[in-house]
């Protein structure tokens, strides 16, 4: 493999037993080895010449992720992944094209190359770039210590994906059996000429109970690429406060500094808020709210934020289940600022089709956008060879209509909009065999009208969308999650705004007024779109169109 303009070669690597070994060999620049590895997760780096040959050869270990990196310019050409060729045993430049072509990761909601991710962590815009980090687990297909992914876009759409940033702490990498934890989720704020980021950190058996720690640490960039050392800041939660304590957000309000903080207070979710004057020293103050449903272990991720003349809380509702068996569900609440707490108007659920979790907000040139972590909560992931498990939500541009949060896809995805696939109006139409499974569909409505819309079909499993005398929502067959409704907080349909990309179906209804995510995983790699509304004469237009590849 040549190693092109990058000077760095990283390997996420563990020894079969103690004892395995890692060599990258030149025969121009000479060689480099790693001998002696444990049987526990390393991050490997090796600095590399440039446009020079090596060979990466490993002995009595495994390889789970390996990439360049090092070059200046990488947030315009990201790393370039190595991939071990099944017959030569070689580490190549991987097939980029396997992105486009392939079922098993998305094709234009942002995946990880491999493996696990879950929270969208540090969203913001910095010089030029938005930048995403999310929570991954670069050795396989499950959660486990958490590191800190990162990539970075100039359009919001078309995402490169950039070093890993943060690994799990050494301990427990070294001791897997004994502890669980890492660099959990977190937020970044720019200002200036930097960047400051604020992340929990978690070490706990386990289990997680009142052994477990969580505390807040905070760390700078200003290139976005090298970041200072983490300084913990916050080591302890507030008396009262439940060992969940974690996933800061901050924000400045009417000049001051506040950060928001996940926790639960005497059985109930609460979300805690915390005051600086300097970004450095935080003080507690008091819950900004607490919720009353009983079942919330906790809130996690949350999110405040000023918008269109309110503020506005989000937070997402570990362990719970709502009435309808919705698991881990996410709520907004609407309302005033004052004594420094929220003085709750009104509230509501983020995303009624209960894969998305963990959504974290940012501002950018006036735009409050979202991006929410494709959840699988219903365990309905096939696990297959080199795929990535979990994606991000579309980013979504936030507001306040009449009480509600209204979210609608960020205007630069039409971008991505190809060949046109139907237009029409008055009629019920079908589309089969959608080569690659990833449309978008517009239907508008003159009137409420029962309706049913086949999203998704693969042998006796499908994903529908429905409306009739119960309301919108959104029903699963033949999978784990078909005895749930997932049901739209609407009073009639106007509108409907369908993403559909391989694995993730992202419904808009309203122009905004609610927005659903359900997973569906289909063994075709083609798709369908088959509408049938009871008076067709009602459907006022409609139209679908492939999408893009964001890969490309
Ligand atoms: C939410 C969450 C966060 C935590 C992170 C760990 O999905 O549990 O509360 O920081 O994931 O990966």
């Amino acid at each position: 493999m040549n190693t092109g303009r990058y000077t760095c070669l990283e390997i996420f690597a563990k020894a079969v037993e103690d004892g395995g070994k890692i060599k990258v060999i030149s025969g121009q620049a000479g060689s480099m080895e790693q001998a002696g590895m444990k049987s526990y997760h390393a991050w490997l780096k090796f600095p590399v010449e440039t446009e020079t040959d090596y060979e990466i050869v490993r002995e009595g270990c495994h390889v789970s992720l390996c990439y360049l990196s090092g070059n200046e310019d990488i947030l315009e050409t990201g790393v370039c992944y190595l991939e071990q060729d099944k017959e030569s045993g070689r580490f190549l430049p991987a097939d980029k094209g396997r992105y486009e072509n392939s079922p098993i990761r998305e094709s234009y909601h942002f995946t990880p190359w491999k493996n696990w991710m879950n929270d969208p962590n540090g969203l913001c815009w910095f010089k030029g770039y938005y930048h995403m980090f999310y929570q991954c687990n670069p050795h396989f297909q499950e959660w486990s210590n958490m590191y800190w992914g990162h990539a970075a876009s100039r359009d919001l759409v078309h995402w490169r994906h950039l070093p890993i940033v943060l690994s799990p702490q050494q301990e427990i990498l070294e001791k897997p059996e004994e502890y669980k934890g890492g660099a959990f989720s977190g937020c970044a704020v720019a200002a200036g000429d930097k960047v400051r980021f604020y992340l929990t950190r978690h070490k706990g058996p386990l289990k997680d109970g009142e052994e477990s720690i969580e505390q807040q640490w905070m760390m700078e960039s200003s290139d976005m690429i090298h970041f200072t050392e983490e300084k913990c800041i916050i080591p302890k939660q507030p008396a009262g406060a439940s060992f969940d304590f974690r996933d800061p957000k901050v924000l400045k309000i009417e000049g001051c500094w506040y950060m928001v903080l996940g926790s639960s207070m005497e059985g109930h979710g609460a979300i805690l808020l915390y005051r600086s004057e300097d970004m450095e020293k935080w003080e507690y103050a008091h819950p900004l709210l607490t919720e009353e449903d009983k079942g919330v272990r906790c809130f996690e991720c949350p999110d405040f934020m000023e918008l269109d003349g309110k503020y506005v809380a989000i937070g997402a509702w570990m362990c719970h289940y709502d009435a309808s068996r919705r698991y881990q569900m996410s709520r907004y609440y609407i309302g005033n600022w004052k004594d420094k707490k929220l003085e709750v108007e009104s509230s509501g659920w983020f995303d009624f089709g209960s894969n998305c979790y963990a959504m974290q907000s940012f501002e950018h040139r006036n735009r409050r956008i979202s991006i929410g972590w494709v959840s699988d909560f219903y365990h309905e992931h096939v696990e297959q060879e080199d795929g990535a498990y979990g994606s991000m939500t579309i980013p979504r541009e936030l507001h306040i209509k009449n009480g509600k949060l209204y979210m609608t896809p960020v205007k630069e995805i039409a971008a991505l909009r190809g060949i046109n696939l139907y237009q029409g109006a008055g009629e019920n139409f079908s589309i089969y065999g959608i080569e690659g499974n990833a449309y978008r569909a517009e239907v508008k409505f003159k009137e409420n009208t029962p309706f049913d819309i086949l999203l998704g079909k693969d042998g006796d499993k499908s994903i529908s969308l429905r409306s009739d005398e119960t309301g919108l929502y959104i029903k699963t067959e033949g999978v784990n999650s078909r005895d749930i409704i997932f049901r739209a907080d609407v009073t009639q349909v106007t509108e409907l705004e369908i993403y559909m990309d391989r694995r993730v179906a992202e419904v808009y209804v309203n122009e905004g007024e609610a927005a659903g995510t359900k997973l569906f995983y289909s063994s075709s790699k083609q798709g369908c779109f088959v509408i049938h509304a009871d008076k067709p004469e009602n459907i006022e237009g409609a139209e679908v169109s492939l999408m893009d590849t964001i890969w490309r």
